[in-house]
């Protein structure tokens, strides 16, 4: 089955009681027992709801995985995943990461007794190099967010298994449909749902796939003992929301790949940075794990006066933290996605207050490029 048949055929997405064309919101915290020792595979939400189970058969498919898993946020998928580690163990990341990854792992893992190294994510030998006995994960985004820059998965991922470590990979801003991080050798994939997946701004979620079920069993405890499940109502707008991503997807890259080639013809863009660009330093890297180059990119201005009137001037894309949406979503990292991360941290990455990421939407892209020429022009 090819993607788009297989998003709206692939897995549940027809009531098997009635037929309806949409599973139905089991809007329930609870599930009647007519034997008190045996239920009908649901006795309680937190542990599973029929909603729930769709959309992690849904990841499922989608990563091509044996197991899928849903949970109330990116986050809180984020986080059952570092909560594999225990006090002692050895986590080592890449610099370049989501802020709120970065902000986690300092506020609790560290506390927590975990020891963290950070590296350059694109030096494959950094990973290696920073290896010790009691490493038990690497931990990988590529693109990172914001700067989307590269790390060779399958490189990466054959120096893990190398040294018998866990790998677990955040893949939102690629999805499932650009890049297979399991099949690139990844153990576990991780996205905010929130983002491409549901793709409309309207709700919160986090997904896990993997193909390993010990990690999938204690994964599930994470999410039941934790806390973290999806909502119903988030599942069911997600699986609503999932049937057109295919649609979506090709509409946002392609106007992604002309605003990139747009906005590096222009002097008031000191940088730009998306992985579908040849000057990108990733490139070559990322064409070989990814279909292309997705619907995010970065880009810096000189000053932060024409940061501020370039926000002032923009007109379509709609101002705020999130991306992935259908409309095209404006942000300034240093204020937002990365404002946890200390000062220092940011400036070290990269991460500076003239640095702008756009998630590109589904408008019509001329529209898009005028809005930008026009909030550049005299701006510089
Ligand atoms: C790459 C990446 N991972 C994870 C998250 C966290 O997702 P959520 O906001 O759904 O918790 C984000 C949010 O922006 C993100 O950009």
């Amino acid at each position: 089955m090819n993607i788009n048949t297989k998003l709206l055929h692939g897995y549940p997405v027809i009531c098997p009681e009635t037929g309806a064309s949409s599973i139905p919101k089991f809007q329930a915290s609870t599930f009647h027992q007519t034997d008190v020792f045996n239920h009908k595979g649901y006795n309680y939400t937190r542990f599973g709801n029929p909603t729930i189970t769709a959309v992690e058969e849904c990841i499922k498919v989608l990563e091509n995985a044996q197991f899928g898993l849903a949970f109330s946020s990116g986050m809180a998928a984020i986080n059952a995943v570092l909560f594999l580690l225990s006090k002692g163990d050895h986590l080592i990341l890449g610099k370049n990461i989501y802020g709120g990854t970065f902000q986690s792992i300092n506020e609790f893992l560290i506390r927590f007794g975990v020891e963290v190294t950070w590296v350059d994510e694109s030096d494959v030998n950094a990973w290696e190099a920073a290896i010790k006995p009691n490493t038990k994960m690497f931990y990988l985004e590529s693109p990172s967010n914001p700067l989307l820059t590269i790390t060779d998965l399958k490189a990466v991922t054959d120096v893990a298994k190398k040294h018998n470590i866990l790998t677990a990979c955040d893949n939102t801003f690629m999805t499932p449909l650009i890049q297979e991080t399991l099949t690139l050798g990844i153990d576990i994939v991780i996205h905010s749902g929130t983002k491409f997946i549901n793709g409309h701004s309207d709700v919160i979620a986090g997904l896990v796939a993997t193909n390993d079920e010990t990690l999938y069993n204690q994964l599930k405890i994470h999410q039941k003992a934790l806390g973290g499940v999806l909502a119903v109502e988030e599942a069911w707008l997600l699986l609503r929301g999932v049937k057109t991503m295919g649609l979506r997807m090709e509409k946002s890259i392609t106007n992604a790949q002309k605003i990139a080639e747009f906005l590096q013809t222009k002097e008031q863009v000191k940088q730009v940075y998306y992985p579908g660009l040849p000057t990108h330093p990733g490139y070559e890297i990322h064409q070989k794990q990814a279909k292309n180059g997705g619907a995010v990119l970065s880009f810096e201005l000189e000053t932060q006066e024409q940061v501020e009137q370039f926000f002032k001037k923009c007109q379509v894309p709609i101002v705020a933290v999130s991306l992935g949406g259908v409309e095209s979503i404006l942000s300034l990292p240093w204020l937002m996605s990365h404002a946890a991360m200390p000062e220092e941290e940011r400036l070290k990455t990269g991460v500076t207050p003239t640095l702008v990421r756009l998630s590109c939407g589904i408008e019509d892209v001329e529209d898009l490029i005028a809005d930008l020429e026009q909030a550049l022009e005299n701006n510089g």
